[in-house]
């Protein structure tokens, strides 16, 4: 699909990270935007910067009610929808024994459930004028999970598993969908826990910068392309992986250290 005036998207967790670059990118091309998050003061500033008319939308993706009103009221509002971003996510690294049931369901809620309710209350909107396209940001880690991490792995495996086979059975309808696989993007994702990280971690303000990924996704919807790794490593680290489990956690110890695939078998 071509972006640009006239083009209405929604994307949720635009408040911050690439959510909020690729709100920037998009508002450059002259698309109308929902806005959503649950941080409506730093979606208003957003929007009040951004050029262009767009609509700020308090939605909490892990409450479907919350988000079937967020896309009901921008499709009001803008007067339909083209492009559906599930982005909103959250992150807590740990040991898996150390996590508490609270912190592993809120990844589940927020990552795949959030990505499950924004499709199915979005989809219809795009199916019944037979053209739009569909985002979803999944992880790296999706790809190949890591110790610390393994639940929010999960979460990014179910979105993948999710959005490979949806695009198959959007064939012939004029939607498209591309998956989203980002590496290590300076954001604010870990900032609640950047004191505890592991030591295979190479994130934080000098890791790729989220407008960079923006660029790619905008151009990837543009051409309907399948996926979108980013930084191109991401790419390498999940066919290795495809191909042999034990040489993905060789290049990863080669790499990262032996943190991050401390079982050699
Ligand atoms: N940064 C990375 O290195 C990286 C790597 C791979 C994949 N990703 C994925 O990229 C996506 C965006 O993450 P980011 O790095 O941009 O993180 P971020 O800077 O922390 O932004 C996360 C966004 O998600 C929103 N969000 C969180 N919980 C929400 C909820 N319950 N309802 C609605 N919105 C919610 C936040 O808004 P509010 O808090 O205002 O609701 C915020 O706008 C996530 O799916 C993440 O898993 C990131």
């Amino acid at each position: 699909m071509v972006l640009g005036t006239g083009t209405r998207a929604f994307i949720t967790g635009a408040s911050r990270g690439i959510g909020r670059s690729l709100a920037v990118a998009l508002a450059d091309r002259g698309v109308t935007l929902g806005l959503a998050a649950r941080s409506t003061d730093e979606l208003q500033e957003l929007a009040d910067s951004l050029p262009g008319e767009h609509h700020v939308l308090r939605c909490d993706v892990a409450d479907e009610e919350s988000v079937r009103d967020a896309i009901s009221a921008f499709v009001a509002a803008a007067g339909g929808l083209d492009l559906l971003v599930a982005n909103a996510g959250l992150t807590h690294y740990g040991p898996f024994r150390a996590q508490s049931m609270e912190q592993l369901r809120q990844m589940t809620d927020v990552n795949w459930y959030g990505t499950l309710f924004t499709v199915h209350a979005g989809l219809p909107v795009l199916l019944d004028q037979a053209g739009g396209h569909v985002v979803i940001v999944s992880s790296g880690a999706g790809l190949r999970s890591f110790p610390w991490a393994a639940v929010y792995g999960a979460t990014k495996a179910a979105q993948r598993m999710f959005g490979e086979a949806l695009r198959h059975e959007l064939s012939g309808t004029g939607v498209g969908l591309t998956m989203v696989y980002p590496g290590e993007i300076a954001t604010t994702l870990h900032d609640h826990e950047k004191d505890r990280m592991p030591d295979w971690y190479r994130g934080g303000p000098a890791a790729a910068p989220p407008e960079a990924l923006a660029a790619k996704v905008i151009a990837a919807i543009e051409k309907d392309a399948r996926a979108v790794h980013f930084p191109p490593l991401v790419r390498i680290l999940g066919a290795v992986h495809g191909l042999s489990p034990q040489l993905s956690d060789r290049f990863l110890r080669a790499l990262r250290g032996g943190g991050a695939a401390p079982r050699v078998d």
